[in-house]
């Protein structure tokens, strides 16, 4: 089914100049970037996103990370679009990311690990809510 998920290029990322290369995959694997914005966090916005963990120890250390430096947030749109950005991705944690992903190639340590992807239709929805409106979706008409 064609589904939407939610997408950050996370601040390590962001400052390696590799925002064009991970668009490019997305883009070379079907994903259609329906909406994007570059935004510095807040510590406000972050804890909010990242609320569910919350009570995790890597709490705060995740939460430094991610107002550290801007990030590029965006909706990706497409067959199967959860699962192929999770494929397209790797595993959070770099040393066990299948070679070719995104992680694997730039992920530096589990907190700078590039980029986040929603892990299922509840996240994307409550994740693309958070940072847009449904008026900032722009689905393809050409
Ligand atoms: P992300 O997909 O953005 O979701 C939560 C983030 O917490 C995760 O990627 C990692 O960057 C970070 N993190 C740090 N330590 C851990 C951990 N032990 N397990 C899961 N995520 C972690």
């Amino acid at each position: 089914a064609i589904e939407r998920t939610f997408s950050i290029i996370k601040p390590d990322a962001v400052s390696k100049n590799i925002i064009g290369d991970i668009e490019s995959r997305f883009e070379k694997a079907g994903l259609n970037i329906v909406a994007a914005r570059m935004l510095h966090m807040s510590q406000q916005q972050a804890e909010g996103f990242y609320a569910e963990h919350s009570e995790r120890p890597f709490f705060p250390d995740l939460v430094a990370f991610m107002t550290s430096g801007p990030v590029i947030v965006q909706v990706l749109e497409g067959e199967n679009a959860i699962a192929r950005n999770r494929e397209l991705m790797g595993a959070t944690n770099p040393k066990e990311a299948e070679a070719g992903t995104i992680r694997a190639d730039y992920a530096e340590t589990i907190d700078a690990n590039a980029v986040h992807g929603s892990d299922s239709p509840e996240s994307a929805e409550r994740e693309i809510a958070y940072f847009f409106d449904d008026s900032e979706i722009c689905p393809r008409t050409i």
